[in-house]
């Protein structure tokens, strides 16, 4: 298993950065994501589960 490190951005999202990580999406299938990309926190993306900069038009704070 590759290893896999997760950043909370304070007021944003979750910075993921790994090796080769799939993801699985709600109707099954699967994306394969290597490197960094960001995690939605906020709830607002309207790509979910990554981040789309909409944390900072919603006022997201934590
Ligand atoms: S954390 Fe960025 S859109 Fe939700």
């Amino acid at each position: 298993m590759g290893k896999v490190k997760i950043t909370l951005i304070k007021n944003g999202s979750a910075k993921v950065d790994c090796d080769k990580t799939e993801i699985v999406m709600l109707d099954g299938s699967v994306v394969v994501m290597e490197g960094s990309f960001f995690l939605c926190r906020c709830g607002h993306s309207k790509n979910k589960p990554f981040c789309d900069g909409s944390h900072s038009r919603c006022g997201f704070r934590d």
